[in-house]
């Protein structure tokens, strides 16, 4: 007979792997501004993490040379992509602005050029506002674009100037291509002040921003990790005799602690969509709905749950089953759905793949280990019929 199964090893596994998981993501967004120099040795007064697009700048400012001296990193969404960091003399966004944009050139070297942007319409390259006195660009490994320049300004006195960034994916025919048109893009303007040393946004776009995080981590971390690893908790740990019935408390405490993270993070979402009056997300809006809905359904199911001999016990494990699979499967749709829209810094992305795909490592071992440890027990069944008890208390379903 197989010694007694590590229940309590695997349960302190998930417990650690989903409290590790919970930990990961509340992490601060912004670990820019701390770089100290730069591979030209050049050092910066100032420095601000801009809120939109993961990027910041770099500053100094001669007032009596009226000269500011900056570098402005970003990281476009492809290597082959384009850095942009403009001022905006007239008005508030794009439209006006002069623009110095970072690009690879034909022979692989990274390029500055400028650009007096009228419209949206495809650019061409021309004198700005600004006289340039020196640019350069490099590109970091991580994929990383900084975008040096000097640059004299033309109104001597006037300290608080509007900028504008951007980052696009792709250059065509020596001309960078337009750019997403995500909030993350549109939100990419502020003010700069001079003397002061900042950089503002408008207070509004700032907490829409924060409410837009929180949002995503409370909807990454209950549909999109604590939904999924209850599944798993459910599946494979009531294999285990000693694990009974530890597993289903395991089990209850983790879907409702995610059903309540997520209603949070759903009611947050609601309120984003009404906000947003311009741009609709339906697709992702509707597999929220419909996630909301069937996580609702299963609360009720635990409620209206038949006992474990009772004649329509199988048919609530079919549809308990098949509502708890489809929230898992489209809860993860809808977390890449919310990253595509929230555009974070792609180390998130990454970070979740990681954290979902440990998961479903995790779910096939255990899954693989399992059906070993069920066979074996349908051989020792027969001869000894030792897991009898066991077998007939549970309306399990082998794997
Ligand atoms: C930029 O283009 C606009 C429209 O063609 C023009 O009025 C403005 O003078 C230009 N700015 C510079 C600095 O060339």
């Amino acid at each position: 007979m197989a010694s007694p199964p590590p229940s309590s090893l695997l349960t302190a596994l998930l417990l650690l792997f989903s409290t590790a998981s919970l930990i990961t993501p509340s992490q601060s967004q912004s670990a820019t501004c701390t770089r100290q120099s730069f591979t030209n040795n050049k050092r910066y007064t100032f420095c601000n993490d801009l809120p939109s697009l993961n990027s910041f700048l770099h500053w100094d400012f001669n007032s009596a040379q009226s000269t500011l001296s900056l570098a402005f990193t970003a990281t476009p969404p492809n290597p082959d992509g384009w850095v942009s960091w403009a001022l905006n003399p007239t008005a508030t966004g794009m439209a006006g602005s002069q623009a110095l944009v970072a690009f690879k050139q034909p022979g692989g070297a990274m390029a500055v050029k400028t650009y007096n942007i009228t419209s949206y319409a495809p650019l061409k390259e021309s004198k700005v506002w600004f006289d340039v006195k020196d640019s350069s660009a490099e590109a970091s490994s991580g994929g990383a674009v900084t975008l040096f320049a000097t640059v004299v300004l033309p109104e001597k006195g006037r300290t608080v100037l509007n900028h504008v960034w951007q980052v696009g994916g792709s250059v065509a025919g020596g001309v960078p291509a337009k750019h997403e048109f995500q909030p993350a893009n549109l939100n990419a303007k502020g003010s700069l002040d001079l003397l002061k040393g900042h950089s503002s946004t408008s207070t509004d776009g700032d907490s829409k921003l924060k409410k837009r995080n929180i949002h995503g981590v409370l909807n990454v971390v209950s549909w999109g990790i604590m939904f999924p690893t209850g599944i798993v908790t459910a599946r494979y740990l009531r294999v285990f005799p000693s694990a009974d019935p530890a597993w289903f408390y395991l089990h209850v405490s983790c879907q409702v602690s995610a059903y309540a993270i997520g209603v949070a993070g759903w009611g947050t979402g609601l309120k984003l969509g009404s906000e947003s009056k311009s741009i609709t997300y339906s697709v992702h809006r509707n597999i929220g709905i419909t996630l909301f809905v069937f996580a609702t359904l299963q609360v009720f199911a635990l409620l209206l749950r038949p006992k474990k001999d009772h004649k329509y016990r199988v048919y609530w494990n079919v549809y308990h089953h098949g509502v708890g699979y489809s929230v898992a499967v489209l809860g993860i749709i809808n977390v890449f759905k919310g990253l595509e829209i929230l555009q974070p810094d792609p180390k998130w992305k990454r970070a979740y793949i990681i954290v979902i795909a440990s998961l479903g490592g995790i779910a096939l071992l255990l899954e693989a280990f399992t059906w070993v440890v069920v066979l074996k027990r349908k051989k020792a069944g027969k001869s000894a019929n030792s897991y009898e008890g066991y077998n007939n208390g549970h309306t399990r379903q082998e794997p």
